[in-house]
């Protein structure tokens, strides 16, 4: 498999399993199985460069071996100076020397193990590591192509205040906010993230001046300043990267809590509402990323689906509900891929992100095509919201869970249900394809008041990665005519015609 795959049907590891190829062994193997094209994959700064300026490739060599044996794409995550707001992998030379390195601080004065983003020796020191790592990466790789994008740093944000509180910090925070922010975001003002548009015309908000005067004041201003210094740190470690090796690169985000204010959650990382002023400030960066272990997760993807940003969601939760939310962004969201945190520990031969991933790959194709067209949708439901309505190709379709149909077998009482995910894909005047798990689909004109029946279905099954179609499905398996049906606890897919009756 050369060139990118189009779609990431991905995993992420666990923090430290690609710190030993040896502990890496066995779970190629769940790799295979969970049918993976990509391996979202950490490289530890602190082990690439155990001395200043001497660097050992050999992990790193490693894993991209390993993954090409087996035909896995990989996407490396750049743990350097921020992983998860802190700066834990940071080599030693970095941590010991706080002279050099300073670090964030609170109010109060108490320094934190977060290298200060007003620090151009750690910008510096970590954009040098990066752009080994990418002449590295172009010398062994560019011609295989095995590592096909890059995360820099990891969940970049600011806690537990909105700001960082050094002197140096502090300075900055009363001078005024550079002309640079303030015409790009001027330039856009009709298409701000709504969000930042609401912040930046707040009561006492001008258009010239310090952070607190152009932004309102308060934990806001705060965020959106260190927004832009992070920014300005991680676009001078990705464009020293992409120096020597243009792959696109990303940043993830760890996602706030309803009601959490700038602080209590890791302020000022690649959020929605900071879209515009981490572009602004990192304009190297491709997208912005949700790591979506939130329950809200549809609406997550939709906030990332915005002002040209594409979704990829490089975490989620590896729970029975990953394969119905990789069903759902594909099919609503156009997502470039997902992936599941810790996969290495998904073993459960009952899980069902293999089947799904085995689907989708089969599926690649046709998914794209229909992305491209705008005739793809996605459905989500659950036990709270079991039901959705979409709108396709002259029909309304409405889309429920399983489990709200008498006769569909339930899990144990009391036991809350497992999410319902599917994309839906027109592929002819009145043909249609349905992939997905745990849902049932009913009828109606979206055109007129005519009434809608089933002309025909027919599940497609997989046969050693092709698809192949099965039964004719009518009877108890079309409720008479009445729905399309995949059953919870199972994948599926099905093609279906419809037609009017009056
Ligand atoms: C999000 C981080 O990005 C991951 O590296 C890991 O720490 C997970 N949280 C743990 O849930």
């Amino acid at each position: 498999m050369e060139g990118r795959p189009l779609l990431l049907l991905a995993g992420e590891l666990g923090n430290s399993s690609a710190s030993s190829l040896g502990y890496l062994e066995p779970h190629w193997e769940t790799f295979r199985k969970l049918h993976l094209n990509t391996l979202l994959a950490p490289v530890y700064w602190e082990l690439m460069e155990p001395a200043e300026g001497s660097f050992d490739f050999g992990l790193v060599d490693g894993l991209v071996a390993e993954a090409r044996r087996r035909e896995l794409k990989l996407v490396l995550l750049w743990f350097a100076s921020w992983k998860n707001s802190m700066s834990c992998y940071a080599p030693a030379w970095v941590k010991t020397d706080p002279e050099r390195f300073p670090r964030a601080r609170q109010g109060d004065g108490t320094p934190l193990e977060i290298v200060s983003p007003f620090s151009d020796q750690g910008r510096d020191a970590d954009a040098r590591a990066f752009a080994a790592l990418m002449r590295h990466l172009r010398d062994v790789d560019a011609e295989h192509q095995t590592v096909v994008m890059v995360q820099v740093e990891n969940e970049i944000g600011m806690i537990p205040e909105a700001r960082d509180r050094s002197a140096d910090a502090d300075e900055l925070f009363g001078r005024a906010v550079p002309e640079e922010l303030l015409e790009y975001l001027e330039a856009r003002r009709g298409t701000l993230a709504p969000e930042l548009a609401e912040i930046w015309r707040s009561p006492g908000a001008g258009s010239s001046g310090t952070w607190s005067d152009v932004f309102g004041g308060g934990a806001a201003a705060e965020e959106i300043f260190m927004a832009w210094h992070f920014g300005r740190y991680v676009e001078a470690v990705t464009a020293a990267g992409k120096a020597e090796y243009p792959l696109p690169m990303f940043v993830n985000a760890a996602l706030p809590r309803e009601g959490y204010v700038p602080g209590q959650y890791p302020s000022a990382g690649p959020l929605p509402h900071l879209i515009d002023v981490w572009r602004a400030a990192a304009p190297s960066v491709d997208f912005l990323a949700p790591d979506i272990y939130r329950t809200n997760f549809a609406e997550w993807c939709a906030r990332y689906d915005r002002s040209g940003n594409p979704l990829f969601i490089p975490e989620a939760h590896a729970d029975r509900n990953a394969a119905a939310h990789a069903f759902y962004a594909i099919g609503a969201h156009r997502a470039l891929g997902f992936s599941p945190f810790s996969i290495e520990h998904v073993t459960d031969p009952d899980h069902l992100l293999g089947p799904a991933y085995a689907l989708l790959s089969a599926l690649t194709p046709t998914i794209l095509e229909h992305q491209r067209e705008g005739t793809l949708r996605g459905a989500l439901v659950d036990q709270e919201s079991p039901e959705q309505t979409l709108e396709l190709s002259g029909y309304r379709m409405k889309v429920r869970h399983d489990y709200t149909w008498g006769w569909a077998e339930k899990g144990p009482e009391g036991e809350a249900w497992p999410r319902a995910g599917a994309l839906l894909a027109a592929t002819g005047a009145d043909a249609f394809l349905i992939a997905g798990t745990g849902v049932i689909v009913t009828f109606e004109s979206a055109t007129d008041d005519g009434r809608v029946g089933i002309l025909r279905a027919r599940e497609q099954g997989l046969v050693g990665g092709e698809l192949v179609p099965g039964r004719w499905l009518n009877g108890d398996q079309t409720h008479q005519g009445r729905h399309i049906r995949i059953p919870a606890g199972r994948v599926g897919l099905q093609r279906f015609e419809l037609y009017r009756y009056r």
